[in-house]
């Protein structure tokens, strides 16, 4: 059922039940108020009528649907109407034989008796006959049916008001299933409905970025695979023509082993990524020394920036520091950090390879700006932002290192470093 069909539906059914209430409660007041004051005039008749009963006044009480019964001193009734005359038999009107006026609104007649010299007489009147509550009655209900009509197309207004705007939202939503991103609600009404519609609008919007974020990945991931494949086609292409030969051959098989070699870490860094999402991604947990895993790192790392006049140091405690962890992970973590400082930073300049309770690399490289600390582990989106000004990767690596420390327990936040550059820090689960 439709919302404007239900708000319609709900707001008859209050209506509904309050008129059954109001008209009950208040059907039954007139009945009783009639009942109250035909049963008065009824007595100030019998007092009145007391004592000069002729046949006229007979006759007018009569046109008046009040039935005469009159009561002889012996208690005998005589009267022209039988049912008046057992109700006032009933109501005991025999009591004024012995002088008592009797009044009675019980059963359905009222019955007003009262002595005269000669035993006495009493009124009888059925209430209903008169009319006058019921006629009250109906225009009550009349009344009430008006309320009722008004509140079920108030109902239906207010459900077609109310449903408009959320049709609109659910019409944006389908056009974005069905691959609009430029579409946006207008945010107006109620402010739930403004809510959803913002909402809507902020999904559109994170959709839109999140698509554009995945197509620029896709093309600068295309674009690294296609540079070392290019010299790879290229130099087999002149070692299969036969073009390169004898000592030029060796050479050539090594730019095209670096050249796969770097298309295997590429290819490695991306199978990693995507299966860090994947709920069968499996990690070695075990508790491990920090310190010969960084110095063996290190080891490797000082080579590799002597290499590029980088000056490399490394900063180790004296005592072990235990942690919780896949060894050959958090060496992909530190090798990510560091080929990321080294890259930017320039010759003669400081990289810092530092553990204390934390792991830290740090940098005299360019560094980065305060807005992108908050987003240097969104894929690609640092990538993006520096390749026109820097030497960069993929733009895989960071959202990879992120994603490893994550799944070991650990954090990881970027930061400016004291050497000028930028300061990644990685935290892992103490081991117990
Ligand atoms: N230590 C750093 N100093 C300055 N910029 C950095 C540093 N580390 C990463 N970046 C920037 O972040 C970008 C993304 O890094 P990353 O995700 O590892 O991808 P890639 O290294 O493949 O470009 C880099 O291209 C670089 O511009
Ligand atoms: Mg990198």
């Amino acid at each position: 059922m439709s919302l404007a069909a239900r708000i319609a539906v709900l707001c008859l059914g209050v209506a509904a039940v309050a008129v059954f209430v109001a008209g009950l409660v208040s059907s039954r007041l007139v009945l009783s108020a009639s009942r109250d004051v035909s049963r008065q005039v009824l007595a100030d008749q019998a007092d009145v009528v007391n004592g000069q009963l002729g046949r006229n006044i007979r006759d007018v009480l009569e046109r008046q649907g009040i039935a005469v019964v009159t009561i002889s001193a012996t208690g005998d009734f005589t009267g022209t109407d039988q049912q008046a005359i057992r109700a006032a038999r009933e109501a005991g009107a025999v009591r004024v034989t012995q002088g008592a006026a009797v009044h009675s609104g019980s059963g359905g007649y009222l019955v007003e008796a009262r002595p005269n010299g000669k035993g006495g007489f009493a009124l009888v009147q059925e209430p209903e006959v008169s009319g006058n509550g019921r006629k009250l009655v109906r225009n009550i209900l009349f009344a009430l049916g008006v309320g009722l009509l008004v509140a079920a197309l108030a109902g239906l207004a207010l459900g077609t008001v109310l449903s408009r705007p959320l049709r609109r939202v659910a019409s944006v939503a389908h056009a974005m299933s069905d691959g609009r991103r430029d579409l946006r609600v207008e945010v107006s009404g109620p402010a739930e409905l403004a809510e959803v519609a913002s909402s809507v609008n902020g999904l559109a919007e994170a959709l839109q970025r999140s698509e554009s974020r995945q197509r620029d990945f896709l093309l600068s991931v295309s674009h690294e695979l296609r540079t070392p494949l290019t010299a790879v086609t290229g130099f087999a292409e002149s070692l299969a023509d036969g073009v390169v030969t004898g000592a030029d051959v060796v050479p050539v098989g090594r730019v095209i082993l670096d050249e796969s070699r770097r298309l295997d870490r590429l290819v490695t860094d991306l199978l990693d990524l995507a299966r860090l999402g994947a709920d069968d991604f499996r990690l070695d947990l075990a508790t491990v020394d920090l310190v010969p895993l960084v110095r063996a790192a290190s080891d490797v790392w000082h080579a590799r920036c002597h290499a590029r006049g980088v000056t490399f140091s490394l900063e180790l405690p004296s005592s072990p520091v235990l942690a919780r962890t896949d060894a050959r992970r958090l060496r992909q973590v530190i090798d990510g950090l560091l080929e990321n400082a080294l890259r930017v930073t320039p010759s003669g300049r400081p990289v810092v390879l530092s553990l204390t309770s934390v792991l830290q690399v740090r940098d005299g490289g360019p560094g980065l700006a305060a807005e992108d600390y908050a987003v240097a582990f969104d894929r690609g989106v640092l990538h993006q932002r520096y390749q026109s000004s820097r030497p960069v990767g993929t733009g895989v690596g960071l959202a990879l290192v992120h994603g490893l420390v994550t799944r070991m327990g650990g954090t990881i936040t970027a930061g400016p470093a004291p050497e000028g550059g930028a300061a990644f820090t990685v935290t892992l689960p103490t081991a117990t």
